[in-house]
């Protein structure tokens, strides 16, 4: 295994999913981390990620010294290639010059890690590199035993390594899909260099998920919070296989999920599957809950509350059960942990399910803890769920509590359900379901003039939303065809009594969010 140790880059979990897709696990450990816990995790090759700081700084972050005495090889990558230089002895200088974006890189084939990796040759035989660059800083003395591997018109030294330590730096970014080449040197460096095999595939992270999780639990029953979602979904496919009947989910109905939603949960755990699954028709208490409410954040409140409440309420029903269930994911990890190490065990915060009553006393089983979301996918397809299910858009834990503007009121969940699976379901027709990242409809409370015959009616507004985006921090709104908004806004307006008018939402984000609440 591949220890990353982070120093603050947008791309590190880039570094950790190119280095698991050659099927080599690794953890990101935050560039603080104490010496011993370096040394404990028993790494045969270490990465030093980039980071926004400056090693010219007063104090700059440091890799921990005994990532250059442990014997294993380590690879700087942009910051890590500066602060490796700088604690083995070379010099780095800041420029006024930033390097940000495509460059090309002149590339030694005489180091193992390039040897033979390159994407055109000079007519003198050098191997050129297309890759993507973003610094300010530069190396500018190799320390001791270095020598050049790489190089640019503006970073002379873009690489370097010390091979017999196998040490190796490189200023540009081999983790971003626009260093054509990147996954292929990441490949070299964790499997040539440091010999990791890859064994790190979707069929053995199953087996072997299911072999921690008997040995943990035994013969104890396990409750979990199934809600529909792919990493609550993925959760019960796997414990399903693993313990079978010692598994009882429990699925709370806010009423406030998506058109159908519940009785699909249940066809395909209950009946498909043969899960055992209590479903709570919570419908009523939400809405009781929910009256006269209109404050966004209330209503989040609200509706978080209660379903821990209810969960709580069917879980202490299960006396017999020792171990609570949960999705939490590798990402819901490293945020947790923060900028100290990776031992800090917090319950998925914006997950619904987590205060289960003190009385309760429950261990908890995390068998995706390790996981990057497109690997709980992978997974979750490998044991048996629908892809459609698996690769389904991001829904908001409060539903469409969220989407309905102001008070919730049931009228209006009808009304929005009927809308966004219209529009789902014509992004699916026209195969554009999988090239959005996510698309729902908006239900907003004011009543606008239409004519239908020969009479004026005034009904409510429906706003379609359609966005393209890779990490939901920012956003650019799905420029969808014409033809298809015309279609969605006669279908929508047509089918549905109580919709006068349909709007598209332009708005990227940021300025705006990609929920109107
Ligand atoms: P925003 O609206 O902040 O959304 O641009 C970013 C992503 O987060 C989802 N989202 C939520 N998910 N509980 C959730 O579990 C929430 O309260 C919540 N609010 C927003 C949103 O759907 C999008 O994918």
């Amino acid at each position: 295994r591949v220890l990353i140790l982070d120093f603050g880059s947008q791309y590190t979990q880039l570094i950790a999913r190119r280095v698991r897709e050659v099927g080599v696990y690794c953890e990101i450990y935050p560039w603080d981390v104490e010496a011993e816990a370096v040394a404990a995790f028993g790494a045969k090759g270490i990465i030093l990620s980039g980071g926004p700081e400056s090693v010219t700084d007063a104090e700059p972050p440091k890799a921990p010294e005994n990532v250059f005495s442990l014997g294993v090889p380590v690879l700087g990558i942009c910051y890590g290639m500066q602060t490796m230089a700088v604690q083995l002895g070379g010099a780095v200088e800041s420029s006024s010059h930033c390097e940000f974006g495509y460059a090309q890189v002149r590339a030694r084939g005489h180091t193992e890690l390039l040897r033979e990796i390159e994407d055109h040759v000079t007519a003198d035989g050098f191997g050129l590199l297309d890759v993507w660059m973003s610094h300010g800083d530069k190396v500018t003395a190799m320390p001791e035993g270095f020598k050049l591997m790489a190089s640019t018109d503006s970073a002379p030294i873009a690489g370097m390594a010390d091979e017999s330590r196998h040490f190796y730096a490189l200023q540009f970014h081999p983790e971003v899909t626009h260093t054509k080449q990147g996954k292929r040197i990441l490949q070299r460096f964790v499997q040539g260099i440091c010999g990791c095999a890859g064994l790190w595939t979707t069929a053995n992270i199953i087996e072997e998920n299911i072999r921690l999780v008997r040995e943990k639990v035994g013969s104890d029953e396990v409750i979990l919070g199934l809600s529909g979602g792919v990493d609550s979904s993925v959760v019960a496919a796997l414990l399903h296989k693993a313990i079978g009947t010692q598994l009882t989910c429990v699925f709370v109905d806010t009423g406030l999920l998506r058109y159908r939603e519940g009785d699909q949960v249940m066809a395909m755990f209950a009946e498909h599957m043969g899960v055992k699954v209590i479903r709570v028709d919570a419908e009523a208490r939400f809405l009781a809950a929910l009256a006269g409410v209109t404050d966004p954040e209330k209503k989040r409140k609200i509706i978080g509350g209660l379903f821990i409440d209810i969960f709580d309420e069917e879980s202490s029903k299960l006396t017999s059960a020792k171990w609570l269930a949960q999705g939490t994911i590798y990402p819901d990890v490293i945020e947790s942990a923060g900028a100290k190490t990776g031992k800090a065990h917090l319950i998925k915060s914006h997950h619904n399910v987590g205060g289960l009553p003190e009385n309760m006393k429950l261990g908890l089983v995390e068998p995706l803890r390790e996981l990057f979301k497109d690997e709980v996918r992978v997974m979750g397809v490998e044991l048996g769920l629908p892809p459609e299910m698996v690769y389904r858009h991001p829904f908001p834990g409060p539903g469409l509590g969220v989407r309905i503007l102001g008070e919730v009121k049931k009228e209006y969940a009808d009304l929005l359900r009927l809308a966004d699976h219209i529009f789902i379901e014509e992004l699916r027709k026209h195969d554009l379901y999988d090239k959005t990242s996510q698309a729902f409809a908006v239900f907003l409370p004011v009543k606008s003039v239409g004519v239908t015959g020969d009479g004026r009616r005034y009904d409510y507004v429906i706003a379609l939303r359609a966005v393209e985006t890779i990490d939901f921090m920012t956003a650019r709104w799905a420029h969808l065809p014409y033809e298809l908004l015309d279609l969605l806004s006669r279908r929508i307006i047509n089918e549905i009594r109580g919709v006068s008018r349909v709007v598209y939402d332009i708005s990227g984000k940021p300025p705006a969010t990609i929920e109107w609440e």
